[in-house]
């Protein structure tokens, strides 16, 4: 067989496995696009989960009480772990984890544009949870049938935490209007300044998607940008009603022909100017975590060491 018909024999493996539903794995052959697009697609996403803590981490040592510094905590840390199971799961694509954070460190690969803006009181803890794990939630949940495994293992575990986040966050809020004005005033400005750009965590609009059509084709991604938006948007209305919050859009308003509501039109050039580095937080967040690799350092060396030294220690003993 040439190498050119054994690529197309393998090509074809790789194109019925997709079609059958079945899943990809580390050891299979896969075309170089398909191993790229996830690499991607997985890095920025655990990229995002890792810049994803330092909103809320903020305001861990001004938590109002014991019980909102804990739940907090323990928030934050699931965060961190869905940063290492999804950089683990690039590891299995041939990914270099160091590689990985030197990219995000200097701008060469990005994370969701979301984790850009400030938290400015303790209600946007809340909104967070409500408006931004509900919305990563609408966006993973579809992900947990990707056609790679380890992606669509590693998202099962997190969107189970994720719902969990979007619970406390929304917890949270029903406590805080159930309190004085001035709390509701607080939720309702965290609302006013989380909506829109909770909204352009979808990412661009379809016709504006360039990497979505093979993506899809792959079955790495199910539905479309705007499908998943207008999911959100349906799902999140009767809860912001409940809550007894008013969402900062005139033009939304159920549309009974569509069976959908109707929303107005997103602030793109805000999107596009995030994405690419001038948001509100851009530069700090990237700093914070240059600060953090730079101060782990020792403790990346003293791993390393401590792996050699008992490499040596066990070839001692069979010798
Ligand atoms: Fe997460
Ligand atoms: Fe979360």
């Amino acid at each position: 067989m040439s190498a050119a018909e054994e690529t197309s024999r393998l090509e074809e493996h790789f194109d019925r496995t997709i079609a059958r539903e079945q899943r990809i794995e580390p050891r299979d052959w896969m075309p170089d696009g398909y191993r790229r697009t996830l690499v991607r697609q997985i890095s920025q996403h655990a990229h995002s989960e890792i810049i994803g803590m330092q909103p809320e981490g903020e305001w861990i040592t001004r938590a109002p009480s014991l019980r909102r510094k804990a739940i907090l905590l323990a928030k934050v840390q699931d965060e961190a772990g869905h940063g290492l199971y999804l950089y683990s799961a690039a590891e299995t694509l041939g990914a270099d984890r160091d590689e990985l954070t030197a990219m995000l460190i200097d701008g060469r690969q990005k994370y969701s544009s979301i984790f850009n803006y400030p938290t400015l009181s303790f209600a946007d803890v809340g909104v967070i949870g409500w408006l931004v794990d509900g919305a990563a939630i609408c966006n993973q949940v579809p992900l947990c049938r990707s056609s790679y495994g380890p992606y669509a293992r590693a998202m099962i575990r997190i969107c189970k935490e994720e719902s969990f986040h979007q619970r406390q966050g929304y917890e949270l809020l029903m406590t805080m209007m159930r309190g004085t004005p001035e709390q509701r005033t607080m939720v309702q400005d965290a609302v006013d300044r989380w909506w829109w750009p909770s909204l352009m965590m979808f990412g661009p609009p379809d016709h504006d998607s360039p990497n979505s059509a093979r993506s899809m084709a792959w079955k790495v991604k199910r539905h479309s940008n705007d499908e998943l938006r207008q999911r959100f948007v349906d799902m999140t209305v009767p809860q912001a009603e409940a809550l007894g919050v008013r969402l900062p859009d005139p033009d939304l308003r159920w549309n009974d022909e569509r069976g959908h509501h109707d929303f107005g039109e997103l602030d793109w050039a805000e999107f596009k100017r995030v994405i690419s580095g001038d948001g509100p937080c851009n530069a700090q967040r990237i700093a914070v975590r240059r600060a953090a690799h730079d101060d782990g350092a020792w403790v990346r060396e003293a791993a390393v060491a401590h792996a050699a030294k008992q490499a040596d220690r066990a070839r001692g003993a069979v010798a």
